[in-house]
């Protein structure tokens, strides 16, 4: 009697703690990691840490890897006199470092814009827009330049821009006032410093032991972009997802679900399609795939798109959910939609901190809301009639 009152209140204790506190918990202690860009320590220590959570819970975990080749900026700079003007390298580009006087193309860098400037020789400066990046520098590296700077026609730095194929010349993307500070004839050193090579990514899986056929799989992407430290995107799905995992563990819904943290997302959805391409079988059983990206900051009120009777269901289980078409961006649940498994994308819409450095706050009321949202959906789709397939 006096044993079961104790494990009682020490029950009560323990419930208490994690319950009221571990999102706020599981939030300081991954973001604490730094920017989780695949491949990186940071990335492992994040991972280390959540695959711990679901193992205290009781889940199993397995973790599954898979690899792909991605560009890297080490960190790209054009030096003027005694100052080092930041500037990030386009995907594609070759490295090197170049002295050389500036040559400013009048526009944006058409052929007859290079012939209007002399480049040979050169760096040439062009703007950004109305031509794809790789036109320009293929048109510079026609005319003789000997590197490329492209400057942004907005805001902002001018980052992950894409030549979307090799070119030979190194080209530098840079923010608009760096640009301004470039002067025709001035002397210049171009440093574009970047690698390229094979990425190895790991996505956790976690479930029930025994569980191999699951209805319903809840998924976020734990990496983020470099620079960024992903407090919303997407440590904020990350941490729905593991708290659902903790709601739900000791329910019958555990019995029934695979919950699954992806890596690469940033680089291109490669964890969910290496999870896709790698457990066929038990992504053909599915009902349902829920995905959770960018649910911790108000930009909009929480919304969801994906398949159409989902969509309904969310709906009519939790009223306030709009639902959105489009938009968003691209996320893991494309992954599942192309292997033809219903999905629900959970988001609560871009904010301003959107990849930047800035993005470091989120709001575990918004994270509990998603996840109160989750748990009304899937009682709902459970409940229905059992799928046909
Ligand atoms: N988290 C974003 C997607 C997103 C954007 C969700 C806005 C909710 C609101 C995701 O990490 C991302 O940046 N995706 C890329 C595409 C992906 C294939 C690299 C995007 O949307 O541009
Ligand atoms: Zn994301």
């Amino acid at each position: 009697m006096r044993q079961l009152g104790m494990r009682a209140v020490l029950g009560a204790l323990l419930l208490g703690s994690t319950a009221v506190a571990s999102i706020e918990n599981d939030f300081s202690a991954v973001l604490k990691f730094g920017p989780r860009v695949t491949g990186t320590p940071a990335n492992e220590g994040a991972r280390t840490y959540l695959e711990g959570q679901f193992r205290a819970l009781g889940y199993t975990t397995r973790r599954e890897t898979f690899s792909y080749p991605r560009f890297d900026d080490l960190g790209s700079d054009v030096r003027v006199g005694e100052r080092t003007l930041r500037g990030f390298a386009l995907q594609g580009s070759a490295g090197g470092e170049v002295s050389a006087p500036v040559a400013l193309v009048p526009g944006v860098g058409t052929p007859e814009d290079f012939r209007g400037a002399n480049v040979r020789g050169k760096v040439a400066v062009v703007r950004r827009g109305q031509l794809p990046f790789a036109q320009k520098a293929r048109n510079a590296l026609a005319a003789g330049a000997r590197g490329l700077v492209v400057v942004n026609n907005t805001d902002g730095e001018l980052r992950s821009g894409t030549l979307g194929e090799r070119v030979e010349l190194p080209v530098l993307g840079v923010s608009t006032t760096t640009g301004a500070g470039l002067q025709e004839g001035q002397p210049v050193t171009l440093a574009v410093r970047v690698r390229q090579g094979d990425v190895r990514g790991v996505n956790v899986v976690a479930y029930k032991a025994g569980v191999t056929r699951p209805e319903l799989l809840f998924g976020a992407h734990m990496d983020s972009v470099a620079g960024a430290p992903g407090a919303n995107d997407n440590l904020s799905g990350t941490l729905a997802v593991l708290d659902l995992a903790r709601r739900s563990v000791n329910t019958s819904l555990a019995n029934r679900s695979y919950f699954v943290l992806f890596d690469g997302e940033e680089d291109g959805l490669r964890g969910s399609r290496a999870f896709v391409k790698d457990n066929a079988a038990l992504v053909g059983s599915l009902r349902a795939m829920f995905n959770f990206d960018m649910v911790g900051v108000n930009a909009d009120p929480l919304g969801v798109s994906g398949d159409g009777a989902l969509v309904n269901a969310a709906r009519e289980a939790v009223p306030t959910l709009q639902a959105f078409s489009g938009g968003g961006g691209g996320s893991d649940h494309a992954s599942f939609a192309q292997a033809g498994v219903a999905t629900l994308f959970f988001h609560t819409g871009i904010d301003r901190n959107y990849h930047q450095p800035t993005d470091t706050v989120l709001d575990p009321a918004l994270i509990r809301t998603t996840v109160d949202a989750a748990q009304k959906t899937v009682d709902a789709v459970l409940s229905a009639a059992p799928a046909s397939r």
